[in-house]
């Protein structure tokens, strides 16, 4: 296999620090986007192969350059050099203006001095809609510890992987690599303990039978018999207009062993 590297500097607007700005990857174990206080990472998945991304900041964040390396088979390609400038500019925040707002509360009592303290820091960003969505959903009314962990599981299931020297990396899931699970396959049971008591817990998705399309199809193969007595029963009903297929939701079990 042809190893690629290439190099390229991107220029962020100042100030500008990645040491705060990835500090956030290190709050919760990840394997996506990876940050040691002096080097990000992150393997694309980009062609067949892929290519890591590794990005280092040289100069104060006053003068701050950001020096790119793309390594790996696809580390050429313009998809990674895209995949590449997409995350430095969106995740890691490089293409966020901060005068603008530096200016306007520089001299605010509250919010003045965490400006200064934290000079160069930018909000976190996500580098696709697809990802935002995926981490958003599972940030749902769950702590963020517990989020990150499925995020990582999700990773670790149908991300892309790769070894680069002795390391491994794993990248985001596409879209394309969750959908070919099958939702039969959607299962999962562990033991885990739960204030010092050993649980057995059995998750599995719900897909839509045929079976349910009787109630909560498309309105055609709901008789007119079924479409009233919903009428009647439940006027606001909106759970119909599901294919086969389709996620419902999921059935859980617990059950103390
Ligand atoms: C005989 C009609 C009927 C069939 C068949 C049926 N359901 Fe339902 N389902 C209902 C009704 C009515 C409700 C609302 C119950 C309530 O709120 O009291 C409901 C509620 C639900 C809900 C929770 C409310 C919602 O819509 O979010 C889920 C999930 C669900 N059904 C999934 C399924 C699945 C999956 C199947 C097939 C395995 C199925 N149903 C088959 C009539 C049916």
């Amino acid at each position: 296999m042809e190893l690629e590297r290439v190099r390229f500097s991107v220029v962020p607007e100042r100030p500008y620090s990645l040491a705060l700005t990835a500090q956030r990857y290190t709050r919760f174990p990840e394997v996506v986007d990876r940050f040691d206080g002096r080097f990000y990472r992150r393997f694309l998945p980009v062609g067949r192969r892929g290519a890591l991304l590794s990005v280092q900041q040289v100069g104060t964040p006053a003068r701050a350059i950001l020096n790119a390396t793309l390594d790996g088979p696809q580390a050429g390609s313009p998809a990674a050099r895209l995949a590449a400038e997409r995350i430095i500019h969106v995740s890691l925040g490089a293409a966020q203006p901060v005068t603008p707002f530096y200016r306007a509360f520089g001299a605010d009592p509250v919010i003045g001095a965490a400006i200064r303290d934290f000079s160069g820091l930018r909000g976190a960003g996500v580098p696709s809609l697809w990802e935002a969505l995926v981490t958003a959903i599972l940030a749902q009314q769950v702590n963020l510890l517990f989020a990150y962990d499925i995020r990582r599981e999700l990773a670790e299931t149908f991300g892309q992987r790769a070894r680069f020297g002795t390391e491994r990396f794993i990248a985001f899931p596409t879209p394309a690599s969750m959908a070919g699970e099958a939702p039969a396959t959607l299962e999962k049971a562990e033991i885990v303990v739960v204030d010092g008591k050993q649980q057995y817990r059995y998750m599995r998705a719900l897909p839509v039978q045929s079976l349910c399309l009787h109630c909560h199809g498309v309105p055609e193969p709901l008789t007119p018999a079924v479409r009233q007595k919903l009428r009647e029963l439940y006027p606001d009903d909106k759970a119909t207009g599901y294919k086969p297929g389709d996620i419902r939701g999921a059935m859980t079990i617990r059950k103390p062993v």
